[in-house]
């Protein structure tokens, strides 16, 4: 049995696009149907309410599109949305980052010291935390909002000495703490993958859309909703609630090849 239905991933804006590119990669076969909230980025900054209420309209519009699941790409709300998510929406799977980020970042440590950073609202969360220590009694969390990773990453400033200094100044604190791991929480984080990298040295880096992608081509597997297996020319849709040049520019870093979103108004 097989289920040619998209998947629906979305996040607040064009930092999912790192999820795609996983989930494209694991699943060759699937078509995906992406929303990015480009007229309502950060969601870093607000507050749980707001990113729930938002998080409501963009499952509302994505189940409109006939998906068999949803995946939650934004970290800020997976770590502040998905109960309520999973409470409203009970029909479709629905998969957040956070678990797939903690298996993950578990795997990766062997001195169970690990550091997280994402986005103000995920960190204020302590969502990551939580999952940790529900996972593992002997690991200690050391977490840090690092929040000019995302207008950095989305104005391209990923390579330069802004960068660079950038990475160094808000790791450095986490290096202090001896971690041997760390978890990118945080969609746009990915594409400074490289200043993060020179600036943690031997630090294990951990981008939690890997791990995502791989359970749930097994989670769909399990349950006989994985495309078929000839169906070559699977189709990639790109739906943004604003224009953004952006947009563009980084599908094309991400994904190899620049796409073109089609600007939707949500229904509120
Ligand atoms: N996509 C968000 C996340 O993964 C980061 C950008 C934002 O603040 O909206 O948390």
């Amino acid at each position: 049995m097989s289920d040619n239905r998209p998947i629906g991933i979305f996040d607040s804006g064009v930092g999912g696009l790192t999820v795609v590119k996983e989930v494209a990669a694991a699943m060759p076969f699937e078509n995906i149907v992406y929303f990015g909230d480009t007229a309502r980025v950060p969601y870093g900054s607000k507050s749980k309410d707001t990113v729930t209420k938002f998080s409501v309209q963009i499952v509302k519009y994505l189940l409109k599109k006939n998906v068999k699941a949803i995946v939650v790409a934004c970290n800020t709300v997976s770590a502040n949305c998905y109960e309520e998510l999973t409470k409203i929406f009970t029909d479709t799977p629905i998969f957040e980052m956070v678990s797939f980020g903690v298996k993950a970042g578990l795997e990766a440590t062997s001195s169970q010291r690990i550091g997280v950073i994402g986005t103000e609202a995920t960190i204020r969360s302590n969502a990551y935390e939580r999952a940790f220590y529900d996972a593992a009694a002997d690991i200690t969390v050391f977490s840090k909002a690092c929040p000019l990773f995302v207008p950095l990453a989305e104005e391209g400033w990923t390579e330069n000495s802004v960068a660079e200094i950038t990475s160094e100044i808000y790791l450095q604190e986490l290096l202090d703490k001896e971690i041997d791991a760390l978890v990118l929480g945080c969609t746009h984080y990915p594409l400074l993958l490289n200043c993060i990298h020179r600036a943690v040295g031997s630090v294990k880096v951990v981008n939690p859309a890997v791990r995502a992608a791989a359970e749930i081509k097994t989670f769909l597997s399990t349950a006989n909703m994985l495309a078929e297996c000839v169906q070559h020319d699977r189709k990639l849709s790109f739906f943004v609630s604003d224009f953004t040049a952006k947009f563009n520019r980084i599908s094309k870093v991400v994904l190899g090849k620049a796409h073109i979103a089609e600007k939707v108004d949500l229904e509120v």
